[in-house]
Parts: structure tokens; C-alpha cells; sequence
């Protein structure tokens, strides 16, 4: 049995110990990860068998095991500690470690029975720690009394300070993960809403306004050839009548632009690639750009999810918006191709261009908006967005979907158009 303060042990093996433990962990930022391997290294370089690490509720101020080696699992489930309560509480509480020679006679050890039945003799435990806060403790054990000296707590201890810190990042990110997995279900939730909302605005003035305004048309056209056929002479009341006809043509030609645009019919009646072929000659042909499309010649084997349908055709409808609004280009390509297992959509223009490195994110103004919005779209179907641009050089849009839906999800129809 070695004696602590008569072994002075070597201090270049317990700095290779710790960077050991810190090599095993430093890149690692799952927890159950980090505490597997940090005890696994633990029990390495102390030449042990048994051990576990116990994690602090917050909440309930229990501590109880996480992660075990060399211990029964009815052991590590039933052994759940009060802070401050029996070995592993008070080194929590307190932050500081604790060596017994053998814990089957400690009285202040909970848990007696189960210490028993496990053969649990020699005890070493030390806390994990980072920024001052106790997250848990780290315990060795043996079943030979006086299995550890003073110099193994030394190095455990100082192995603990360097686990707690990675624990304590493992849980941030961890908080981090939890937190942007809410935010997509949230945003993916507006976007859901938000389509809906648009599709019932679109079905409203579709039934009511289009129908009453082609109404209003109708009549005024009878009106001007009621006008006609009774040889009304004022030509005021006739220009007037015709304006008026006139103007309510304009204002129904404006209500389809924006049933279009808040819900194309094609989308729901033709699908994807019809309906970004009718949104880019809608806005792009009218303004003298040429469109080409290799839209059609997609096997994708399996129909498309109407969330990536409608998800690829609003990031479509961004870009075209670009082209439309920013661009000045004189010729514009459109690409749907399969890659392997992605989806590929490809929009490209031969404009002014822009500074990418320039638009870092949403500007007060509001630019930005509109490519932070198509960004989203594609990672929220777990996909990536690139914008390649520079000035004089053009621009191209690329959206790559990961091919990863069931036929259960997608609806009943092939991707390259009905
Ligand atoms: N195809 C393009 N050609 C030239 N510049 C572009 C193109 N696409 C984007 N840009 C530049 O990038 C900026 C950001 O585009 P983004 O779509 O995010 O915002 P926006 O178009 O200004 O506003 P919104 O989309 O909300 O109407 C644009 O203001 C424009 O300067
Ligand atoms: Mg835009």
C-alpha cells in the first residue's frame, strides 16, 4: 500500500496524466461523451477499476450517477445523494475532496447497504468544479482498503477541475443546441402559420373580391354599351364610364398579381417546377431578362413533402425578387438537379452583383432581410444556402435540400411537374 507523503510521485507523469484526461475531452461537447471518457481516462492513469461520475440537479440539489464503471447498475440507480448528505454530498457542498481508507466503516456514508453489497472498501472523491460552482464529483473506488494516497487525490482533484470546466461547456452548448432547436420549431411554426394565413387570404380574394370586381367589369362594360345602344351623347358620363371600367380591370389585374404572389395556384395545382416557371417569367420575362429553366429532367425517384415544396418555391420567389428588384441583369438561369442524395436549386444572373462579405446580416433598413429569410427556409429542411457574388460578376443563389423524406411525408405526385 502506497503512503501519500512518502511517494512523492513523479510530476512529469501527473502533468501527462492531465493532459491526457484534457486531450481526451478538449474536443468533445457532448456531456454523456465527456463524462464517459473522462472517467474511463481517469480509471487509466489510476490503474482502477471501479468509479462513477454523480451529477448535480440544480433543482432538486440531488446527485446521482451519470456515468459508471465497475459498479452494479442497481448500485448507481439506487445511490442518490442529498447535497451535503453522506460522502459524495459533503464533497459537493463543501468542494473539497475526500480520501477514507475504507468507506464500509464510515459512519457518515449513506447508503450503507448498498456500500456493503458492492465490496466498496478505499474511497476517493473529489469535486467538479468550473467558475467556483460544484456540478457534481467524481469518486474512485476499491475493494481493497487503503488502495489510495494522498498524491492520487492531488491528481484526481486537479483531473476534476479540468472535467468541470468541460462539463460546464458541454452543458452550455447543450443549452445553446436546446435553444436553437426551439427557435427553428418556432420559426418553422410562423412559416407554417404564415403559409396558411397567406393561403386563406389568397382562397378570400379569390372567392369574394376577384368574383365581385369581375362583377363590377361586367356591369360597367353593359353600362358603355347601354350608353352606346341609347345614343347618350355626354361625353364626359361616357369617359368616365370607360375609366371607370378601365380602373376596375387594372384593380382586378392587381388582386390576381397578389393572389399570385401570396399563393400561386400553381403550387397546389401543377407543383414546384411549374410554378417557378410561371413566378420567373411572370416577373423576370415581363422585364425583357431571359429566362432558361433546366427544371424538368429531375429523377428524384420520390415525390417531394409539401414543406419543401412550398419551402424551395419562397426561397425561389427571394431570389427571383433579387433579380427582379436589384440585379439589372440581362439573362437569368433556373436549375432543379439531383446531386447525389441532394436536391440542387440553382438560380443565377448575369447582374451588377453585390458584396457578399459586405451584408453580414439584417440592416436596419431591412436589406438583408430577404436572404436571412431564404437562409432559414432551407435549414429549416435541414438544408444549405449559399449566396456567390461579387460586384460586375453576377450573382448565384444555391439551395441544397438533403433528400431524407419518406414517401409517407411527400404527396402523391412526381417532381418534375404534373
Ligand atoms: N441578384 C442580385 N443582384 C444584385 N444585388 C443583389 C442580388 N440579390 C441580393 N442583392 C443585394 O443584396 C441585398 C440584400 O438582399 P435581400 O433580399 O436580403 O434584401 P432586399 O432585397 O434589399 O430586401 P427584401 O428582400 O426584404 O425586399 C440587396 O439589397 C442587394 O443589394
Ligand atoms: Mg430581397
Amino acid at each position: 500500500m502506497p503512503d501519500s507523503e512518502s511517494e512523492p510521485k513523479n510530476k512529469v507523469s501527473d502533468l501527462v496524466a492531465l493532459s491526457r484526461v484534457s486531450a481526451a475531452t478538449s474536443n468533445l461537447q457532448d456531456l454523456e461523451a465527456i463524462l464517459r471518457i473522462g472517467l474511463n481516462s481517469v480509471l487509466d492513469i489510476m490503474d482502477g477499476s471501479i468509479g462513477g461520475i454523480m451529477l448535480l440537479d440544480e433543482e432538486t440539489k440531488m446527485l446521482s450517477y451519470r456515468v459508471y464503471h465497475g459498479l452494479s447498475a442497481t448500485y448507481a440507480e439506487e445511490m442518490h445523494v442529498k447535497l451535503g448528505e453522506g460522502i459524495a454530498g459533503k464533497v459537493a457542498q463543501s468542494g473539497r475532496s475526500t480520501l477514507l481508507e475504507d468507506i464500509s466503516l464510515e459512519p457518515s456514508a449513506v447508503r450503507l447497504d448498498l456500500i456493503s453489497t458492492e465490496g466498496l472498501k478505499a474511497f476517493l472523491s473529489v469535486p467538479l468544479q468550473a467558475k467556483g460552482k460544484v456540478l457534481g464529483v467524481m469518486n474512485v473506488a476499491s475493494r481493497i482498503s487503503h488502495r489510495f494516497s494522498k498524491w492520487d487525490m492531488h491528481l484526481l482533484n486537479s483531473i476534476g477541475d479540468q472535467l468541470g470546466v468541460a462539463i460546464e461547456q458541454a452543458k452550455l452548448y447543450e443549452q445553446l443546441r436546446r435553444g436553437r432547436e426551439r427557435y427553428r420549431e418556432l420559426a418553422r411554426r410562423t412559416l407554417l402559420a404564415q403559409e396558411e394565413e397567406r393561403r386563406r387570404i389568397a382562397r378570400e380574394l379569390h372567392d369574394e373580391t376577384s368574383q365581385a370586381l369581375s362583377g363590377l367589369a361586367l356591369n360597367l362594360e353593359v353600362l358603355i354599351e347601354m350608353a352606346e345602344i341609347a345614343g347618350i351623347q355626354d361625353t364626359e358620363f361616357k369617359a368616365r364610364l370607360k375609366k371607370t371600367h378601365s380602373l376596375a380591370i387594372q384593380i382586378s389585374t392587381e388582386v390576381s398579381r397578389l393572389i399570385a404572389d401570396l399563393r400561386p395556384s400553381a403550387l397546389d395545382t401543377l407543383g414546384l417546377v411549374p410554378a417557378i416557371r410561371q413566378c420567373a417569367e411572370t416577373n423576370l420575362t415581363s422585364l425583357g431578362i431571359d429566362v432558361s429553366f433546366a427544371l424538368n429532367q429531375v429523377q428524384v425517384g420520390k415525390s417531394l413533402p409539401a414543406e419543401v415544396e412550398v419551402g424551395l418555391f419562397r426561397w425561389a420567389q427571394g431570389a427571383i425578387a433579387n433579380i427582379m428588384q436589384h440585379s439589372q441583369a440581362r439573362n437569368a438561369t433556373i436549375s432543379l438537379k439531383r446531386e447525389g442524395d441532394e436536391l440542387v436549386l440553382c438560380i443565377n444572373d448575369d447582374g451588377k452583383g453585390f458584396d457578399v462579405s459586405q451584408l453580414s446580416g439584417i440592416e436596419e433598413s431591412g436589406r438583408g432581410a430577404g436572404l436571412f429569410s431564404m437562409k432559414e427556409r432551407v435549414q429549416l429542411l435541414g438544408g444549405t444556402c449559399s449566396i456567390q457574388s461579387q460586384p460586375g460578376q453576377g450573382t448565384t443563389a444555391t439551395a441544397r435540400i438533403p433528400m431524407t423524406w419518406s414517401t409517407a411525408d411527400a404527396k402523391d405526385k412526381s417532381i418534375g411537374g404534373r
